[in-house]
């Protein structure tokens, strides 16, 4: 009989312990969700992550400069000139090998989209040929890029970054 009475009484226990998880469980979810809805980017940001700017006025071997998402983004149009001499550059003489086909926005390398921020600490690069190899001078610690924005000289350790970057139509283009 007694023996009867333990196993009721832990059968018992048994249900308690899975009732009172399965509530904690409930409480702690919704004590989470505000917390995970929280950081979920808010509507003003989400409209920061893509940004459409048109290219029609950046005149050949000028650049303008976009904010987006906080940052600088340097367009630039360059010159037939600056162009081959991106694409002459032997790979073997870059600290970060990359061809300016792979960054410049479209095939024939008329326009280059790059975020203006050294890949050092972080300074806003100078351009319009600064530097010694015609393209961006980083003033802070000396990091000089070329004319596909890759880091040729100085302490900056890869080369400015290139965003997502698609063209919508024929001037305008989207970042982000
Ligand atoms: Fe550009 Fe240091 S931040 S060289």
């Amino acid at each position: 009989m007694a023996e009867t009475e333990t196993e009721h009484d832990d059968g018992r226990r048994d249900f308690l312990f899975v009732a009172t998880a399965a509530t904690g469980a409930v409480i702690g979810g919704a004590a989470v969700w505000p917390l995970v809805d929280q950081m979920n980017p808010s509507a003003d940001v989400l409209a920061l992550a893509k940004i459409r700017t048109s290219i029609a006025d950046v005149a050949e071997g000028s650049q303008v400069r976009v904010l987006w998402q906080g940052k600088p983004v340097f367009i630039r149009h360059r010159t037939p000139e600056e162009i081959s001499e991106a694409r002459d550059v032997p790979m073997a003489d870059l600290k970060d090998p990359q061809t300016d086909e792979d960054r410049a926005l479209d095939p024939e390398g008329k326009y280059l989209v790059m975020l203006g921020v050294c890949t050092h600490l972080g300074c806003v690069p100078l351009g319009d040929g600064a530097g010694d190899y015609n393209g961006w001078f980083c003033p802070c610690h000396g990091s000089h890029y070329d004319t596909s924005g890759r880091i040729r000289k100085g302490p900056a350790p890869r080369n400015l970054d290139v965003p997502a970057v698609a063209m919508i139509d024929d001037t305008t283009i989207e970042i982000g």
